[in-house]
């Protein structure tokens, strides 16, 4: 069965959000992770999405009258925020159903949200203006079929905005995950170079128009107090924790000639870690 509605979804009737190093953690598969994770997902403070919010909240100033949808939306946490402020319609999808429960009880984006895989997505061809993917990629093995997918039912000029943990930071031993009964359980993930993904977004129509690290900050300290890791802040505001990609939906990707990859820089003129910017004064 593959019916496909238009922005209309089908219908979908401790302590967590830590940063567990990959010592002394057990990795779980991905739809038992968010399983397990759903009931406290929301309920604990978690640095590297509050770090994201942060950042991208003032890129979604007016969304009046921009269909929206959100890719992997968990708990609704981005579409629930978007759709106040005026996105209209919107629709979420994720294939965690515990993680769509909690979704569903956000009154804003209540009958929004279905219950679908990022690579089979239950809508027609170019019908949303913009798309968010927030920390998703990483989980996902073969990302072709999702980027197609994503690619086929946003509009010619529609943003996608897509974030996930950085590969620096995965390379120093950060993972997504929470923690249950006090055991550190990290969810299955594999990094993938910023490179990669930007070629393979732009042979599927969806070009990048930048490329912003974000660094954890003051805002976060208090979360890393309140979990005991007060110490080891200082050294993680100086690493890349995420990565975040502004994409734009091409009107026809073959007309596009390939020498504009080449003119994609990753831009340094948003967040750096507050060192760095200390010394830029000295
Ligand atoms: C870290 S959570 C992020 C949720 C939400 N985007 C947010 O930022 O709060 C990752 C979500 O991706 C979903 N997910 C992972 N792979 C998926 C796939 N192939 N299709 C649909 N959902 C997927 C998981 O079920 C989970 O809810």
């Amino acid at each position: 069965m593959n019916r496909r509605a238009e922005v209309e979804p089908e219908s979908l009737a401790a302590r967590g959000g830590e940063l567990p190093s990959a010592r002394n953690s057990c990795t779980v598969p991905v739809t038992e992770g968010y399983e397990r994770w759903a009931p406290i997902y929301d309920r604990t403070p978690n640095p590297l999405l509050a770090c994201e919010e942060r950042h991208l909240m003032p890129w979604f100033a007016d969304l009046r009258n921009k269909s929206i949808l959100d890719v992997g939306c968990g708990t609704g946490r981005w579409l629930h925020r978007l759709t106040t402020l005026g996105g209209q319609p919107v629709a979420g999808i994720d294939f965690s159903v515990a993680m769509l429960r909690v979704a569903e009880k956000k009154g804003a984006i209540r009958g929004r949200l279905a219950s679908a895989a990022c690579e089979n997505l239950p809508f027609r061809a170019a019908v949303f203006d913009l798309a968010v993917c927030s920390f998703v990629l990483g989980h996902i093995r073969v990302l072709g079929p999702m980027v197609s997918e994503l690619a086929r039912v946003m509009r010619p000029g529609a943003d996608v905005f897509v974030s996930d943990l950085h590969p620096d930071a995965y390379a120093r031993g950060w993972r997504v995950g929470f923690r249950d009964n006090g055991a550190a359980v990290q969810i299955e993930m594999l990094p993938r170079a910023a490179e990669e993904i930007v070629q393979l977004f732009y042979s599927n129509g969806l070009e990048c128009l930048k490329q912003v690290p974000l660094y954890l900050g003051d805002p976060e300290k208090p979360i890393f107090a309140r979990a005991g890791k007060a110490h080891s802040f200082r050294e993680a505001c100086q690493l890349s924790a995420i990565l975040v990609f502004h994409f734009r939906r091409l009107d026809s990707p073959i007309d596009r000639c390939p020498a504009v990859m080449t003119s994609l820089k990753t831009d340094h003129s948003t967040p750096s870690p507050p060192e760095t910017r200390a010394k830029v004064g000295n």
